[in-house]
C-alpha cells in the first residue's frame, strides 16, 4: 500500500511534550509521596520527595512557558490549533465522542484526520484547551505560591489560608492525573497502538493510501454535486 507522510509535530512541540510528560509523571509520583507518606516511599526520604517535587515543578513551569512562547510567537498558531470553533463544538465534538464510545469498537475509522493546520479533532481541542489554558497554569501557579508562602502571607489570608491553597493544588493535580490516564489510553487507539506516538517522537505522521483515496472521492463527489 502506498503511503505518504505529513510533518505534523515541529521539533519545539516534541521537546516540550516529552519534557512535560516526564516532569508531570515525576510530579505525580513525588506528589503522591508528599501527600501519602505512609503509603508511598518510592522517592526515598520525605525531604528528597519534596526536593524532587519542587525541581520537577520548576521544570514543568519553564517548559510550559516554552510551549506558550513557541505557539504564540514563533508559529503563531496557538488559537487556530487549540481553540475550538462553534461548529466543532456543536457538531464535531459529539461525533468524536460517539466514535470513541461506539464506532471505534465496531471497527470504524476516526471521523477526523489531522493536518498540520488542524491537528486536533474537536474532542482533543476541548481537552487540550482545558488542560493547557486552565489546569496546567493553575496547578503551576498554586505550586509556585506554595514555594513562596512567606512573601504571599497577605494574599493567603485573603483566599482563606494555606489549607485552601494546598487543597486547590491537590484537586488540580487530581484533574491532571485523570486527564493523563485518558490521554494515554486514547493515544493508543490509532490504526496501530503506536500510530499516534510516532509523530510525537519523529514529527511525521503516516497517511495511508486508503485515506487519500477516500478524500479524493469525497472531493470528486462534491464537485459532481455542484
Ligand atoms: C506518559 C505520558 C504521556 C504520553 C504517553 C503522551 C502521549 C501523547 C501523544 C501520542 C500525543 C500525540 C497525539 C495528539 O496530538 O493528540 C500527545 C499530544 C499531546 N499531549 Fe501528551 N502524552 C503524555 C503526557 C502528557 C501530559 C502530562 C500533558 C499535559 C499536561 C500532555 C499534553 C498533550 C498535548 C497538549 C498534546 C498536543 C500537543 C500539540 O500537538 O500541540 N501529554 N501526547
Amino acid at each position: 500500500m502506498e503511503s505518504k507522510y505529513v510533518y505534523l509535530q515541529p521539533t519545539p512541540v516534541r521537546i516540550w511534550h516529552w519534557l512535560n510528560a516526564f516532569g508531570i509523571v515525576t510530579l505525580i509520583i513525588s506528589g503522591a509521596q508528599i501527600r501519602f507518606p505512609e503509603y508511598v516511599t518510592v522517592c526515598g526520604s520525605y525531604r528528597s520527595a519534596i526536593l524532587l517535587h519542587n525541581t520537577a515543578g520548576i521544570v514543568v513551569a519553564l517548559s510550559f512557558s516554552f510551549w506558550f512562547f513557541y505557539y504564540k510567537w514563533v508559529s503563531g498558531a496557538l488559537t487556530n490549533i487549540y481553540v475550538p470553533k462553534m461548529d466543532e463544538l456543536s457538531n464535531g465534538l459529539l461525533k468524536q465522542v460517539f466514535f470513541y464510545f461506539w464506532g471505534y469498537f465496531k471497527g470504524a475509522s476516526s471521523p477526523f484526520h489531522a493536518t498540520p493546520d488542524s491537528k486536533f479533532n474537536p474532542m482533543q481541542k476541548s481537552a487540550y484547551l482545558a488542560i493547557m489554558f486552565v489546569i496546567v497554569p493553575l496547578v503551576s501557579l498554586t505550586g509556585i505560591m506554595l514555594l513562596n508562602i512567606g512573601p504571599l502571607r497577605q494574599i493567603l489570608l485573603i483566599i482563606g489560608g494555606l489549607q485552601i491553597l494546598v487543597a486547590l493544588h491537590f484537586l488540580l493535580a487530581c484533574m491532571l492525573g485523570a486527564f493523563l490516564m485518558t490521554h494515554v489510553y486514547l493515544a493508543t487507539l490509532g490504526s496501530t497502538p503506536l500510530a499516534y506516538f510516532k509523530p510525537m517522537w519523529t514529527g511525521w505522521e503516516k497517511v495511508d493510501h486508503n485515506h487519500h483515496h477516500h478524500v479524493t472521492e469525497e472531493l470528486h463527489g462534491a464537485a459532481d454535486r455542484s
